[in-house]
């Protein structure tokens, strides 16, 4: 798998603990034992002792080793109620309506992190992306200079070169709308999670329209985000407004933006909303033979992720250390 053998490397020089939000699911169990028969990565699984030791002895996952935290047994919990209304102060949140949200694993996973008991976390196996990220935008909230969480997928398929291709492309997770400013951080932290990955990003901007092609406000937005991107980051290859075509097919580019030195060979693609976004990703996933791994919460003041409901243990495994790498 490409990349991960870089991002092992990092954790086995500082290695992380990751909370598991849905610690008796079987995928997270399984994903776990692999973790623990490594020494760079310590699952801290959340549920009851007993739920988590049964889940592990059906689906037959060696567990030994993890950590099990219990929301309704923590020790440190009057700690937390304190901290949450504190956070949610602006709310009006009493200790009361904390009590009772965080008997819910991902609001009591996610101030794990907060009050530092873990470095990053995982959830999402049976929680859906908005119940999985909604605590992570309430109480982890946006690093220093960014004001908006976006997400980026990483793509990887073998290419036929030998190695990898590896592509990003954001925000086809979080953003549903995002304005023309929104799409600049969009960019930037799509750049950044980029390179971790290895990709030298060449960034296009798509659209319906390649150099004013087409006309209209989502055609303006794009190629004013573009415009804006590249003042910002002179280095970094970077075009648009561009249609898909001609963002990674040669002969398309040589037509319709000759000179381009994105167009032809993009390989980090922005997309103008979620719908284009998520669809996308998932046609190069399901059609292009990509393997995706995402959407990886980008702009957060530490590392929280969140899992497709139909992911498998692999997946579980690998998210892990892409959620911990980036912490
Ligand atoms: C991310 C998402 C869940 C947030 O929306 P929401 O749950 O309605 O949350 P709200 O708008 O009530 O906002 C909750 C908090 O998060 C903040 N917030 C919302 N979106 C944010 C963003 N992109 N960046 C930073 N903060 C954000 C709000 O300011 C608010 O903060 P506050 O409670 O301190 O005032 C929503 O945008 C969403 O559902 N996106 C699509 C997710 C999806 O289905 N993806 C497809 C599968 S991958």
């Amino acid at each position: 798998m490409f990349g991960f053998g870089q991002l092992i490397e990092i954790l086995k020089k500082n290695p992380k603990r990751i909370v598991f939000t849905e610690g008796s699911d079987s995928r997270i169990l399984e994903a776990s034992s692999r973790l623990l028969a490594s020494n760079f990565l310590h699952p801290i699984l959340v549920g009851t002792p007993d739920d988590i030791y049964e889940a592990a002895e059906d689906s037959g996952f060696n567990i030994r080793g993890a950590e099990i935290i219990d929301p309704n047994n923590f020790s440190d919990m009057d700690k937390m109620v304190e901290q949450f209304c504190e956070i949610r102060k602006s709310k009006g949140v009493t200790p009361e309506q904390a009590k009772e949200i965080l008997k819910e694993n991902n609001y009591f996973g996610t101030m794990l992190v907060k009050m530092g008991y873990a470095d990053a976390l995982l959830g999402g196996a049976t929680y859906s992306t908005a119940d999985t990220v909604r605590p992570a935008l309430q109480l982890i909230k946006t690093k220093p200079g960014n004001s908006l969480v976006s997400s980026c997928f990483i793509l990887v398929r073998p290419s036929a070169t030998g190695g990898n291709e590896v592509l990003a492309m954001g925000d086809c997770g979080i953003n549903i709308k995002p304005t023309e400013d929104e799409l600049v951080e969009i960019a930037e932290e799509t750049i950044r999670c980029a390179r971790v990955f290895g990709v030298d990003p060449k960034v296009a901007f798509l659209s319906y329209s390649t150099d004013g092609s087409g006309k209209g406000e989502d055609v303006d937005k794009m190629r004013n985000a573009a415009r804006k991107t590249k003042e910002r980051n002179p280095e970094v290859p970077i075009d648009g407004e561009m249609q898909f075509d001609a963002a990674v097919s040669p002969k398309v580019a040589k037509k319709k933006c000759p000179g381009s030195e994105v167009a032809g060979s993009a390989n980090t693609f922005i997309f103008p909303d979620i719908n284009a976004g998520n669809i996308g990703y998932k046609i190069a996933q399901r059609m292009g033979n990509f393997e995706a791994y995402g959407p990886i919460l980008l702009g957060l003041n530490s590392p929280i992720n969140d899992l497709s409901r139909g992911c498998t243990a692999t997946e579980v495994y690998s998210m892990a250390i892409i959620t911990a790498a980036l912490s």
